[in-house]
């Protein structure tokens, strides 16, 4: 495990062991890659990306939280604060099976309590091994009871975006954010030819990103969530973000794992609720069986 800047004051924890190799900035406590041995990196990012105070890097997982998506006030950032913080690392530990393990930490402070008035803690486990674990305590260490949203919201590497197709979903209601929140039912896999947002709701089984070109499926075990959001922005939308890399919408889809849409997470005082995703990759013969 090594630590070096991404830029200057921007901390990327490097870590390599006999399983995979990935890397987390501090700055959002954003897994930035995984790459398990002889794999290529099951995650994206922009090669255009920035790592500037307040804005969060395209790619990767950022954490959205304490709220998903826009803000009803414009003014407030979209998929709230905990992505553009400076987290604290507080572990780092190797555990039997050769897993690495990093803690991030993030609290309430006078910047945070002007966007949201509560007092909270936040924790992220990432465990670095054959598989990516990911795991996001929310404590309310508030009086009141707190209403939250949140994802892991997470870009992954694919081929190409027309070879790929998000498995797990069939028969699940969805609230189409292209089509004024309609709702629709999904039938059968997911497939993309046109920008494509959608929260799915009911959603705890595993899902599936299947990458006909790579021939592998990226496997997502999820816990502590029942809504997946999909994202691909396609060509007009990814080319008005100035930081999302020409032509990448054909490289990336967003599978994410959260608690959005009717899937709110309601936290009685001193209460917490952990979100979680166990990311793998599995050779598309493998996956099929
Ligand atoms: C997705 C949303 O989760 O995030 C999209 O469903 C949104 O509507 C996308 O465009 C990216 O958001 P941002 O704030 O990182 O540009």
């Amino acid at each position: 495990v090594s630590i070096a800047d991404a830029s200057p004051g921007y901390p990327i924890i490097q870590i390599s062991n006999s399983h995979a190799s990935a890397s987390i900035s501090v700055h959002g406590a954003q897994v930035l890659s995984f790459q398990p041995k002889g794999e290529e990196d099951l995650l994206w990012v922009s090669k255009t990306a920035v790592f500037a105070e307040g804005k969060s890097v395209r790619g990767g997982i950022p954490i959205c939280w304490p709220w998903f998506g826009t803000h009803p006030d414009a003014e407030m950032p979209a998929h709230g604060f905990a992505r553009n913080r400076f987290w604290q690392l507080t572990a780092v530990q190797q555990d039997e099976h050769g897993s690495t393990e990093v803690m991030l930490c993030l609290e309430d402070d006078e910047a945070s309590r002007l966007l949201w008035p509560h007092a909270f803690e936040l924790q992220l486990r990432v465990s670095v091994g054959k598989v990516l674990s990911l795991e996001l305590t929310m404590v309310n260490s508030s009086k009141e009871v707190v209403d939250l949203t949140a994802a892991l919201h997470s870009y992954f590497n694919v081929g190409d975006i027309a070879g790929a197709a998000v498995r797990g979903l069939d028969g699940a209601e969805y609230i189409d954010a292209l089509q004024d929140s309609r709702r629709f039912i999904q039938l059968g896999d997911v497939r993309f030819d046109a920008e494509l947002d959608r929260i799915y709701q009911q959603t705890a089984g595993d899902e599936f990103i299947d990458d006909d070109l790579r021939g592998r499926s990226i496997r997502l075990q999820k816990s502590g969530s029942n809504s997946t959001v999909v994202w691909n922005p396609w060509i007009a939308k990814s080319s008005r973000m100035d930081d999302f890399e020409e032509g990448g919408y054909r490289r990336m889809v967003c599978v994410e794992t959260g608690n959005m849409g009717e899937d709110v997470v309601r936290l009685e005082p001193d209460a917490a609720h952990t979100l979680g995703v166990t990311i793998s990759a599995e050779s598309a013969r493998a996956a099929s069986v």
